[in-house]
């Protein structure tokens, strides 16, 4: 398993990919499974805006198709400047798999602040109570 700091550092790594024409904010996220493997996303913007893709669920979706669906920790970045918190949207996402997920929201420059998705996101929708 990677460091937090580990984590932290791929979803840096992953940012200049990130397609961000429109609002010029990058975002890189780093999912890990509890395997141990990792699962990269960046932001992918689009001309019809609401079609734009987050980084978070980018990244979640590329551990699913690749089989994962069981995740020790996320790490979110963004150009900034200041941590990146995921947006409400991705929270619901990734509560559907592990509600109790690590988030690491970090700033570009490595710093990182640690939340649990419960924390980010309490009292989240679902089908049955
Ligand atoms: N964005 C993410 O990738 N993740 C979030 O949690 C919040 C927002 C992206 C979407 C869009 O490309 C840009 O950041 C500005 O909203």
């Amino acid at each position: 398993m990677l460091s937090y700091q580990e984590l932290v550092t791929r979803a840096i790594g992953v940012l200049p990919m990130a397609y961000a024409p429109y609002s010029r904010f990058s975002v890189g996220a780093a999912l890990q499974d509890t395997r141990g493997r990792v699962f990269l996303g960046c932001n992918v913007e689009n001309a019809s805006y609401g079609a734009t893709l987050c980084a978070e669920r980018a990244a979640l979706a590329a551990a699913v198709a690749a089989g994962s669906r069981d995740f020790a920790a996320l790490a979110v970045v963004s150009s900034g400047p200041g941590v990146c918190l995921p947006c409400g949207l991705c929270r619901q996402v990734l509560a559907e798999f592990t509600p109790g997920l690590t988030i690491l929201c970090a700033e570009p420059n490595g710093a990182f602040q640690v939340y649990t998705l419960a924390e980010l996101l309490p009292h989240r929708f679902a089908l049955r109570a």
